[in-house]
């Protein structure tokens, strides 16, 4: 989604904006640009498409200056286009956002009548006419001031000024903002990652601040023009894992990867000396938690709905899952004894953030389960569990979800064993087969060859469904998930047991259906329910785990094996060969696998 980078220095900046701005092509855009200030003119650079399009109309422009702004744009007013790419500028004003100004209708048609001309279909375009008009009035902050109170909506903003050769503003109310410092120049940033090539010395602007940002001076200030002061943060240099290396594409890096993923999670959990889980700094007593609430949107709600299984098998807590886009709208009836975890590998996405600042402002117990610990949720939790994964850069998650059910899973077992449900020899079981976990996934990812053979099939199918029961439901809803992200194939993931009310009408000859049937409780009956669809003529691709059994079953076009773990474990090796079927579908298709179209990596607008 929509990202920004702003540069105050004694030395060109046109260079490291589009560094940065690559940094933050992960997101998912669909234009991007640059203003920078010289000769006392504000010099624009913009243009639909990908900022290796902007890197080349930069070198036949000459494009220089000491400060500038760069932004990458997802479209939300207005289609994407060289004219609706960021900057906005006016005569004397240049301005980045990411967000939504709710009221930009009315404001424009205030503007029009004192004479602004719009250019643009955005809703940013106000914000650069606004400060222009106020400016003739006021001085500069409390023009911002001003300004600020009268957008509606969440944003984070960058702002350089034609008659202001060193400062850059920045502003922030719902979507993130980092300022980043550095030898005689300063940074402004939509998050942390765009500016690691420059700084690891952060601060982070919580809602309603605004920053002014110099070359060798950065000041913070509270909505109501005060200065406020900003712990700085040294954040870690480890950048690992941000090429390609021998991939064609990140997903398919992130999804081989899985197998460290989990033993650096294992590691920082499991005491494999006390065979026990450890979760540090646990600031609830566990006798005072009856019930989970976890929210979270796309593959993490996925991650959630596995976990209402394992609390449901493991403790004796109650148990709902929503995604934050509902609940935060809903008319929540909050409990002292709830603890609410917020699932989130980019931990900025708006809607889990809007619904922990609801759980916040009603004084809950908060939880977050986050890949990104500098994060806007990490920072707004009580308790923070990172998933270890490294940086996720493939817009569909992959890797994270794994993580993402390993932290959802431990935390679990460990409530589980706090509450004295698990006895002592389970709970020593299950830690062996975490340990196991990783090498088995490894194994796993050997399906690859045969999964590449199947993809034809997929790539041409006007559509197809993914059936599991139990475990293995949320992991068909992920597997048709994934499939549609990526390949753009219209994908169902459906509890096998509703087929006969409804879906099975769409099954037709040829139709490609996976079947997820791992040798657990639910077996047997899916494979009734596998037969029903093969004799209406489906292509089953079956995946279950390796057994001594035969299938009880004819006319399955395909079968695939993960190997064997106890049974609450398995969605972590089904998913697997779903995430390799997505990948080698959209890749037999041709499509950019690492930026699906119309998505982005980090949903920052509701
Ligand atoms: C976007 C991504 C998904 C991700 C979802 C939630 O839609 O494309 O892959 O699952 O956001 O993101 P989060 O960072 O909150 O896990």
């Amino acid at each position: 989604m929509c990202g920004i980078v702003g540069i105050t220095s004694n030395n060109d900046v046109t260079a490291r904006i589009l560094g940065s701005l690559k940094k933050l092509e992960y997101r998912g855009y669909d234009s991007a640009g640059i203003a920078t200030l010289s000769d006392g003119n504000i010099n624009e650079v913009k243009c639909e498409g990908r900022v290796e399009s902007l890197e080349k109309n930069i070198s036949r422009t000459n494009l220089q200056g000491t400060i500038g702004i760069g932004h990458v744009r997802w479209a939300t007013h207005g289609k994407p286009s060289t004219l609706n790419a960021h900057p906005h500028s006016s005569e004397v004003v240049s301005v980045v956002h990411n967000g939504i100004i709710e009221n930009s209708t009315i404001l424009k048609k205030l503007l029009e009548k004192k004479g602004y001309r719009f250019k643009s279909q955005t809703d940013t375009e106000v914000i650069a006419h606004l400060v222009t008009d106020y400016l003739k009035k006021d001085n500069l902050k409390n023009t911002i001031v001003k300004v600020l109170k009268k957008l509606h909506g969440s944003f984070a903003l960058g702002i350089i000024f034609k008659d202001q050769p060193d400062l850059i503003v920045g502003a922030r109310r719902g979507s993130p903002l980092a300022v980043g410092y550095g030898p005689d120049e300063n940074y402004l940033g939509s998050d942390s990652y765009a500016l690691k090539a420059m700084t690891n010395k952060i601060s982070y602007l919580n809602d309603g601040e605004f920053c002014i940002i110099k070359k060798d001076l950065v000041e913070f200030f509270d909505s109501n023009a005060k200065k406020i002061n900003k712990k700085i943060l040294n954040l870690s240099k480890n950048d690992q894992s941000i090429d390609k290396g021998d991939y064609k594409y990140f997903m398919s890096k992130e999804v081989d990867e899985q197998p460290i993923t989990i033993k650096n999670c294992v590691n920082e959990y499991i005491d494999k000396f006390n065979k026990q889980i450890n979760i540090y700094n646990f600031p609830w007593k566990i006798r005072d938690i009856s019930s989970v609430v976890l929210i979270g949107c796309g593959t993490a709600y996925h991650a959630c709905l596995i976990a209402k299984y394992w609390f449901e098998e493991h403790t004796s807590l109650d148990v709902t899952v929503d995604v934050a886009s509902e609940f935060r709208y809903r008319k929540i009836k909050f409990k002292k004894d709830s603890l609410y975890i917020f699932v989130s590998q980019s931990g900025e996405t708006a809607d889990t953030y809007a619904a922990l600042d609801i759980c916040k402002k009603n004084k809950m117990k908060t939880c977050s389960i986050v890949n990104v610990v500098e994060s806007s949720i990490a920072r707004d939790s009580q308790l923070v569990l990172p998933i270890h994964c490294g940086p996720e850069i493939g817009v569909a998650s992959t890797k994270a979800f794994l993580g993402q059910m390993l932290v959802l899973y431990l935390l679990c077992l460990k409530i589980s064993f706090d509450k004295k449900i698990i006895s002592k020899k389970k709970y020593s079981e299950k830690i062996k087969y975490l340990l196991s976990l990783s090498n088995l996934t490894k194994k796993t990812l050997k399906v690859d060859s045969k999964i590449q053979k199947l993809c034809k099939v997929f790539a041409n199918a006007k559509g197809c469904m993914f059936l599991g029961r139990g475990y293995s439901f949320p992991i068909a809803l992920e597997g048709a998930l994934k499939l549609k992200e990526l390949a753009y194939i219209h994908a169902e993931g459906y509890p096998a047991g509703e087929m006969k009310h409804g879906p099975l009408a769409l099954i037709e000859e040829g139709m490609p259906v996976v079947v997820l049937a791992p040798r657990d409780d639910h077996y047997k009956k899916i494979v009734s329910n596998m037969q029903e669809v093969i004799s209406r003529g489906a292509k089953v691709l079956l995946i279950t785990n390796k057994s001594k059994n035969e299938i009880q079953s004819e006319n399955i076009w395909e079968t695939i094996e993960v190997e064997n773990i106890s049974e609450d474990l398995l969605p972590f090796l089904i998913t697997i060969p779903l995430q390799k079927l997505a990948y080698y579908s959209a890749l037999e298709k041709g499509y950019d696998i690492d930026k699906p179209r119309n998505l982005a990596k980090s949903v920052t607008v509701e």
